[in-house]
């Protein structure tokens, strides 16, 4: 038996517990203040266009809807560039495995770097695709900030052609960016070290705003070649089940872009021969119809708002019930989750006292709070530290 995923395991408790005040902060989606996860206006609606032109679902081709992959990488990089290469992939995921499996073929010795925490699923997927991983110093849990002298060293230290993955924004688990003076850091050290930089832009619009979000992978682009990149709209567009992701590469020149793509394809096509036709469709038409673009901005920035309330209404409470606790750090961060500094032992009191349900790490999604649970979640934080 293989063993079990951590994080899906708490759900599967979370769904047999009887308490009707169950919370389950343990989930990697956005849900609303119904605690529903959201369909989006802008999805139903270039739902139903494409219902009604009758359109049957042929084979797309092997790298993806053309305007999908054109909107999407005007999403990322503001423009399309002669010499990136996008091409639509099963989610974030997905991008993911294709540049791993492409990286492969031109590093195939190399080490793969990933933050120490990081999203649980990139050590075995990159594992899985042949690499050895290790990771680099990322979370100090003393300042509940990032550990930044303890990462640009270990980036110093590494040999030319390590392959380093880092979160663009909304880091997960923690909710901990880089700030722009650090991004420019880790890109110097990238440059000076000559390492191949995978940027992971799961959370693109979740942060500041879709332009400030892809701060990292546009200065990335700008100052080097070859970077990798994945992209995702599971949680932008809330369309999880639909696996609508991407992966580029920015290459050293359009010469270049064109061999690469080349051989991306026939990656993609040994593995699952085209990408699923639904989820895409849908995508490039909220990217590339003026109207359904500022319907998705605006439901998106509701999304973001949103979850930044929840942050400031948990602070709030739990001070209000604990005066001298800080958990102002909380407000600092971003993104779906939060490092919310409870312990192992306070996160298992939670679980088996109030029926809330964390990760044993302390990570809580903040994004599942919302008005009807905030007051039972701050009160059961303030008892569990008290
Ligand atoms: C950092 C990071 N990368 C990639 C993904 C994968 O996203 P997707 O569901 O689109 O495959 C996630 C999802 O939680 C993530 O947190």
């Amino acid at each position: 038996m293989a063993p079990a995923d951590p994080i899906l395991g708490v759900t599967e408790t979370y769904v047999a517990d009887q308490n009707p005040k169950k919370v389950n902060l343990g989930v990697g989606v956005y849900t609303d203040d119904n605690g529903k996860v959201p369909l989006l206006e802008c999805v139903r609606r270039a739902e139903a266009e494409r219902s009604k032109s009758g359109a049957p679902w042929s084979y797309l081709p092997i790298d993806g809807l053309a305007a999908y992959d054109q909107g999407v990488q005007r999403l990322l990089f503001g423009e399309q560039r002669k010499n990136v290469v996008t091409v639509q992939a099963l989610g974030g995921t997905g991008g993911l495995k294709i540049g791993a499996d492409f990286l492969r073929l031109l590093a195939p010795r190399a080490t793969v770097w990933i933050s120490d925490p990081s999203w649980e699923n990139h050590r075995q997927l990159f594992e899985a695709a042949g690499f050895e991983v290790k990771s680099y110093p990322y979370y100090d849990a003393r300042t509940h900030g990032v550990d930044f002298a303890g990462m640009r060293r270990t980036l110093e230290g590494l040999p030319a052609g390590d392959i380093v993955v880092l979160h663009a924004c909304c880091h997960n688990p923690t909710g901990v960016d880089l700030s722009r003076e650090q991004w420019s850091e880790v890109l110097a050290v990238v440059q000076a070290r000559r390492l191949l930089p995978f940027v992971d832009l799961a959370y693109q619009g979740f942060a500041d705003g879709i332009d400030a979000d892809a701060y990292a992978a546009r200065l990335f682009a700008d100052a080097m070649s070859p970077v990798f990149l994945s992209s995702s709209f599971s949680k932008s567009v809330s369309l999880y089940g639909e696996r609508v992701g991407a992966f580029s590469l920015v290459a050293g020149s359009e010469e270049e872009a064109k061999r690469a793509l080349s051989q991306i394809k026939r990656i993609v096509r040994t593995n699952y021969s085209n990408p699923p036709s639904h989820g895409g469709q849908i995508v490039a038409a909220i990217l590339n119809n003026a109207e359904l673009r500022r319907l998705w901005e605006s439901e998106l920035a509701g999304m973001r708002d949103r979850i930044k309330a929840m942050r400031k209404a948990l602070v709030d409470n739990i001070q209000k019930r604990v005066p001298g606790a800080d958990f102002g750090f909380v407000l600092q961060q971003r993104g779906l989750f939060s490092y919310s500094g409870l312990s192992r032992e306070q996160v298992l009191r939670l679980r088996s006292e109030y029926s809330i349900y964390a990760i044993e790490s302390g990570r809580i999604c903040v994004a599942a709070l919302n008005s009807r649970n905030i007051d039972y979640v701050a009160d059961a934080i303030a008892k569990v530290i008290r």
